[in-house]
């Protein structure tokens, strides 16, 4: 299994699960749901940072590699395991993707656990935050209009966690968890419960996650992009690589990807210093933690971004 950094302490609940011959699906989404409750990671499930009104919406997406089939949710607030209710959307309706009220809907049917995600903790955060821009709880939900606000309230807080997994039959899953952009307008969704931006895997390939500014995931369809480097023969480390200048080329903004492929190599990159990644195999009796390459993005109009532009660069 591979995971973004904060996904270390769930890595063993995964290999377990792997361990005894179980699928590398309910690997990803019982680590997942194991990063979900814990109210300490600011940045997925409880104890999510919340939106401009202080609501924590968070976004899921879980896929099985070999049938591709998928399942996402979006802006879903009030539930504690978002992955979970991605997976129901996945075997038990006719769709792929529910968001904000639907999603919600669909939880309660199903009977997914309830939860009150925002805790003191993130509230104090939350109410701190719109001090700085001029507002508190009564005033920024008295507005009809939140742009302005919004405008203040979003920096570069934009943590995910991403599970990729590998089992013993060779089916390859992915799952990927966030609370989203911190602040952010209600409604706003990233790449994390878009197939093909922040989440996409391929048993036949392997599999890739990002976290960062999921917008431009989004712009680049990253994750399925990385996946079709694999297909082309593009080793995991210059895939991910190839990854971050794609996002450098088009704004400076926080980028990260994981990367695995079908037969276990792994890799991961980002455009900012110290970004960690965590691995672990059945071998292995705890996560291992490394370095992701650093994919720094270039001044435009520097010699060196003109040498790359003219080779190509990673693509
Ligand atoms: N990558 C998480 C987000 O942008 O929501």
């Amino acid at each position: 299994m591979v995971a973004s950094g904060n996904g270390a302490p769930a890595l063993p609940a995964g290999i377990r699960i792997l361990a005894r011959g179980g699928s590398a699906l309910d690997a990803v989404e019982a680590c997942a749901k194991f990063i979900e409750a814990d109210p300490t990671d600011t940045s997925v499930g409880r104890g999510g940072r919340p939106n401009v009104l202080g609501v924590v919406e968070l976004d899921a997406s879980i896929m099985d590699g070999t049938t591709h089939r998928t399942g996402a949710v979006a802006a879903l607030a009030g539930y504690l395991h978002p992955i979970s209710v991605a997976r129901a959307v996945m075997e038990r309706t006719p769709h792929v993707f529910l968001v904000g009220n639907g999603a919600a809907r669909f939880a309660r049917e199903i009977g997914a656990n309830r939860a009150q995600n925002l805790t003191a903790s993130t509230r104090k955060l939350w109410v701190e935050r719109l001090g700085k821009a001029g507002e508190t709880p009564a005033s920024v939900r008295r507005r009809a209009k939140l742009l302005g606000v919004v405008r203040k309230t979003v920096k570069e807080e934009r943590g995910t966690v991403n599970f990729l997994a590998l089992d013993r039959r060779g089916d390859v899953a992915s799952a990927v968890s966030t609370s989203g952009w911190a602040y952010k307008y209600p409604g706003r969704v990233g790449d994390s419960p878009i197939i093909g931006a922040g989440n996409f895997c391929d048993s036949r390939y392997g599999a890739a996650a990002c976290t960062g500014y999921g917008e431009l995931a989004i712009r680049g369809v990253t994750a399925k992009t990385a996946v079709d480097r694999l297909a082309s023969g593009m080793p995991v480390d210059v895939t991910a690589q190839a990854a971050i200048a794609d996002a450098n080329a088009l704004e400076d903004a926080a980028f990260n990807i994981v990367v695995l492929s079908a037969d276990g190599a792994h890799a991961a990159a980002t455009n900012r210093e110290g970004r960690r990644y965590v691995w672990m195999t059945a071998a292995m009796k705890e996560p291992a933690t490394a370095l992701r390459a650093l994919v720094p993005r270039e001044r435009r109009g520097s010699p060196s971004s003109r040498a790359s532009a003219r080779a190509g660069s990673l693509r």
